[in-house]
């Protein structure tokens, strides 16, 4: 019986607050233009006979805010801030892409440089390793395949779909990024305190794509001559085979190198990015990072608006 009289006083105290909360949202509409014995008459009638659940509604709305207003006091108490935004920087697509590159690379990379280097001690372990000379050379083809396949790939993707036409010309090297590449080395040197501001794409980061470029087709051209010894032999005089081997070697080094040191130090060895940027796993950066790193991006997406970012 006590239950039921409470459960009554809460509905009838709900109900209470429901017609306050709606007398102040309708003061707000029509202002002062009813007078004060109209105003409760319209509430009475939006209440009791045109609208019977509204009453209801607003108080579901009202507990609603309440609970959210309490979290997030909650949680600016445990000194947590809203979430940070995230900008999209590569769509899955593009991480798709990077993720066949990268590995193939690895395989190559872990099956060529045993041959370029086979009378020391560290190649031998990794023919053993690989189950042999003839796995080793097997798992360097299928590398080759996915090279080969991600980088046509990566052609049709730039021609065709409008995303990566768009990265593509982001991509462009133009004199900006001389005058950057100049400001960070006087930067560097102590000579300004100002950094430059990059847009989509940085310098390091049009050099680390044009570089990919470059590699792949000296690796995949003098790889194929390679892989088709006898073909090549038969339409071109052997020193052409020759060079094709001593570029391929030589490359190979390079590129391995320019991965470690460049490559590697710009995205994880960085102490702005250690241990990694991990846009190529969720594709997106935080605002902060966005901020420091392509701080010009992120005024041209504040400028075009959230809505249109979001589609
Ligand atoms: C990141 C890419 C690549 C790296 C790092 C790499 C590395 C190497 C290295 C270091 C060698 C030994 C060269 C020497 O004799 O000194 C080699 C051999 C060879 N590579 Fe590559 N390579 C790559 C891509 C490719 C591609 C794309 C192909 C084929 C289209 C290919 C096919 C071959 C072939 C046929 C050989 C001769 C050895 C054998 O028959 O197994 N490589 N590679």
């Amino acid at each position: 019986m006590a239950e039921e009289e409470r459960k009554d006083q809460g509905q009838t105290q709900n109900e209470a607050e429901a017609r306050l909360q709606l007398e102040r949202l309708l003061d707000a509409l029509v202002g002062q233009s009813l007078p004060q014995g109209g105003r409760q008459e319209l509430v009475r009638q939006v209440l009791e006979e045109r609208r019977p659940g509204m009453a209801a509604d607003l108080e579901a709305l009202a507990s609603r805010l309440r609970e959210e207003v309490a979290q997030e006091v909650e949680r600016r108490a445990q000194g947590e801030s809203a979430p940070p935004r995230q900008y999209l920087r590569f769509s899955l697509n593009f991480r798709i892409q990077h993720a066949v590159l990268f590995s193939s690379c690895i395989a190559l990379i872990l099956t060529g440089l045993p041959i370029k280097f086979h009378d020391t001690g560290w190649a031998a372990s990794m023919f053993s390793l690989m189950g042999g000379i003839q796995t080793s050379a097997l798992i360097h083809r299928i590398g080759a395949v996915g090279l080969i396949g991600v980088g046509l790939y990566h052609l049709l993707y730039t021609g065709v779909l409008a995303e990566g036409r768009r990265n593509f010309l982001a991509l462009i090297p133009g004199p900006k990024d001389l005058r950057d590449c100049w400001l960070m080395i006087r930067f560097f040197l102590g000579r300004t305190e100002e950094r430059p501001r990059f847009g989509r794409f940085s310098y390091v980061e049009k050099f680390d794509y044009w570089a990919v470029y470059w590699g792949m087709i000296i690796m995949c051209g003098s790889g194929l001559m390679l892989w088709f010894e006898n073909q090549t032999m038969r339409l071109f005089p052997k020193y052409i085979f020759d060079i094709a081997k001593e570029a391929h070697s030589d490359e190979a080094l390079l590129a391995t190198l320019a991965i470690i040191i460049w490559h590697f130090y710009n995205v994880h060895f960085n102490p702005h990015k250690f241990p990694m940027n991990k846009a190529w796993l969720t594709g997106r950066l935080s605002e902060e990072e966005m901020r420091h790193e392509h701080p010009l991006e992120l005024e041209e997406i504040q400028g075009r608006g959230q809505a249109e970012e979001e589609r």
